[in-house]
């Protein structure tokens, strides 16, 4: 047992520390209200390295370990949700399924510009009718000869109009249920595809939500990815490795949130003396503190599980599910502790407060992480 993290990680958590001061905060608040995709940031932050942090190198990623992966994820989500989500996405439910399920012309193709962050990718699973219950797919894909005839809806996705190449879920046989479902690449701008409208969201609202629309799109039968029928297994694990992501981003909300609200306590007189120094608001850090500091224990297991090549289906969903309910009770917390500055946009904390709420529902629900989590204990 060893808590320690080592020189690399501490490096890659000052880099991400340092991008999210320097890069991201400077017009944070602005990208909210006007719902602005952070474009030139994640560009940025494909440069630096952080869109295909566990790519092998041979395919243009930075060969990091999961860890680095979620220390990055936290610091950057401190101050930026909507940024995160991006690199999430992209790392874990785009890159991840490319390198290991791929063909070799897929990851030439399309991963190594993938994990430059040259472009970045979208994972289109949910659907109008198919969000928790992700085997009911009505996206079909039909086989003809060379191709697939892809038709259609995705919702929620993001990246949806600033991704370039897209995994779409689709049904190629019905009959066989969440066995007849498989994945496929498709690229933008190919005939057919269609970018739907941008959702307008309570929080991450720099991020670009859409829905999508196939209409009779030929997708050539070589950007399947892995075989026929193996597209439910594959959203799935994808998903596993997901949640920690989004775990990470969970506790990074909170974590971002307690920061502003310990040193505004420093600042803030009342009673003629700092505010922390009243029992009300010390209690209140000492819970968000000790929150904190467990959902991050849950979070770096689940990725330590993953980098020692165990099981972590379980372990992804008890820290996603338990970091989602802390990044909701710490930003609350942390607006009380602003006091009336809590509920404006200027002291950050709303919008973190606003941010945190999704994290109970994408890449699944709590109540989903509850089915993972009971499958296993019960297993
Ligand atoms: N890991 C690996 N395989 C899994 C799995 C997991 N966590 N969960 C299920 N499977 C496999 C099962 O082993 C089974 O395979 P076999 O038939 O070969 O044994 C198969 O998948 C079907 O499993 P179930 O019978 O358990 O399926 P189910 O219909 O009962 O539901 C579920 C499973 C867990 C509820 C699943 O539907 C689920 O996770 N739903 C939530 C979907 C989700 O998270 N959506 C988020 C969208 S992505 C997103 O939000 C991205 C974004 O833009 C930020």
């Amino acid at each position: 047992m060893n808590f320690q993290l080592t020189e690399e990680h501490l490096a890659v958590q000052e880099a991400a520390r340092e991008f999210a001061k320097t890069e991201l905060l400077p017009g944070v608040i602005e990208r909210d209200s006007e719902a602005k995709f952070p474009k030139e940031q994640v560009q940025k932050m494909g440069e630096l390295g952080f869109m295909g942090m566990m790519v092998d190198p041979a395919y243009n990623g930075g060969g990091m370990d999961t860890i680095s992966y979620v220390l990055a994820m936290e610091e950057l989500s401190k101050i930026d949700a909507s940024a995160s989500v991006s690199m999430s996405v992209n790392n874990s439910l785009v890159c991840w399924g490319l390198e290991k399920y791929g063909t070799e012309a897929q990851k030439e193709k399309y991963l190594k510009r993938l994990a430059s962050g040259e472009v970045i990718g979208a994972f289109c699973l949910s659907e109008p009718e198919a969000g928790s219950d992700a085997t009911s797919q009505r996206t079909e894909a039909k086989r003809d000869g060379e191709f697939y005839i892809l038709n259609g809806t995705k919702n929620w996705i993001t990246n949806g109009s600033t991704a370039s190449v897209y995994l779409v879920i689709a049904q190629t046989d019905a009959s066989k249920g969440h066995k007849g479902i498989s994945c496929f690449i498709v690229e933008k701008g190919w005939e057919g595809f269609v970018i739907g409208k941008k959702e307008d969201k309570l929080g991450i609202r720099g991020s670009d939500t859409h829905s999508l629309m196939f209409t009779d799109v030929k997708v050539p039968a070589e950007n399947r990815i892995g075989d026929e029928g193996f597209g439910f297994t594959y959203a799935m694990e994808t998903l596993n490795g997901g949640r920690i992501g989004i775990a990470a981003q969970a506790l990074g909300i909170a974590a971002g949130a307690y920061e502003l609200a310990l040193a505004y306590s420093k600042e803030r007189k009342a009673f003629g003396k700092p505010i922390s120094q009243h029992q009300a608001i010390q209690f209140k850090l000492a819970d968000m503190a000790t929150q904190i500091e467990a959902a991050r224990m849950l979070v770096y297991k689940a990725a330590w599980l993953k980098d020692q090549g165990q099981d972590y289906a379980h372990a992804s969903a008890m820290a996603k599910l338990y970091a989602s309910e802390v990044a909701m009770n710490v930003t609350v917390e942390a607006v009380q502790v602003h006091g009336g500055y809590g509920y404006v946009k200027e002291y950050h904390v709303e919008r973190l407060m606003r941010d945190a709420k999704i994290t109970q529902i994408y890449e699944g629900t709590s109540e989903i992480q509850r089915i993972v989590i009971s499958r296993g204990v019960l297993k």
